[in-house]
């Protein structure tokens, strides 16, 4: 465990840079994704070792259907067979693997790989990994204000009952709590429309390496220089 005092319950990673990975390697994007498993393996086994509880990983935005159909697919076999091979490595590591975001667009195969490491691992007591498929802010956005006026409709509860909390509960991550850090690799400075609600007061980092390159130690880094920030929340500096 960690000697740091300051220790991220919940990280949250935009796993960003595979594609260029390969480029400079002048290999098809796609090795950059195969390659990328391995660094999701090293964040695990890092988290765990300075005791963070949650992780959220960026998997598959909505906007990614918008590539090209062959590497689409290419991330749905990996992501079928990364869950196959994964699962008893995961359930030996205590992890309990959760998924947020809409999987209802998913070929059936892969629906099938991910309610099955699901249910496979729901014992793991040691850190709840969350995989962000088919995900972005707006639409999660956009499904809470549906089912929170279909309540209302219902009369089931009254717009002046619609506050923080109801929204936090009609979203995807209502069983799990607000990131404290956010970190995007590659050096690219944005959200790309990542779990924007919840990252309200969350840490920002932003390293230079490309995610396939990102290591235990580069984990051990980030939970080093979220240790040395202020989170003031608003208020003034602690004395
Ligand atoms: C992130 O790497 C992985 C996914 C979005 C699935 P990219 O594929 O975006 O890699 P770059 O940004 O093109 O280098
Ligand atoms: C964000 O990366 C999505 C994931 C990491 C899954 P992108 O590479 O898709 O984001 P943009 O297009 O550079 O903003
Ligand atoms: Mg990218």
């Amino acid at each position: 465990m960690s000697e740091l005092k300051n220790i991220p319950r919940h990280v949250a990673i935009i796993m960003d840079g595979n594609g260029r990975w390969a480029e400079l390697r002048h290999k098809e994007r796609f090795y950059g994704h195969i390659q990328g498993v391995e660094s999701v393996r090293a964040t695990v086994k890092a988290a765990i070792r300075n005791g963070v509880r949650y992780v959220t990983l960026y998997a598959f935005s909505t906007e990614n259907w918008e590539r090209p159909e062959e590497e689409v697919s290419a991330l749905m076999e990996l992501f079928c067979r990364s869950v196959e091979n994964e699962t008893p490595e995961l359930q030996r590591q205590g992890v309990r693997v959760a998924m947020i975001g809409d999987r209802s667009r998913f070929p059936s195969e892969v629906r099938q790989s991910l309610d099955r490491i699901e249910q496979e691992t729901a014992s793991g007591d040691k850190l709840t990994l969350i995989l962000a498929l088919n995900y972005s802010s707006r639409s999660e956005l956009t499904r809470a204000a549906r089912l929170l006026a279909a309540r209302a409709a219902a009369g089931e509860l009254s717009p002046q009952q619609i506050d923080e909390k109801e929204m936090a509960a009609a979203l995807y991550t209502a069983p799990y709590p607000d990131p404290d850090l956010v970190i995007r690799t590659s050096g690219e400075m944005r959200l790309s429309n990542f779990l924007l609600w919840q990252s309200s007061y969350a840490e920002l980092y932003f390293p230079e390496v490309l995610w396939p390159d990102f290591t235990e130690e580069e984990f051990d880094r980030a939970v080093k220089v979220y240790a040395g920030r202020d989170r003031r929340f608003g208020r003034i500096k602690k004395k």
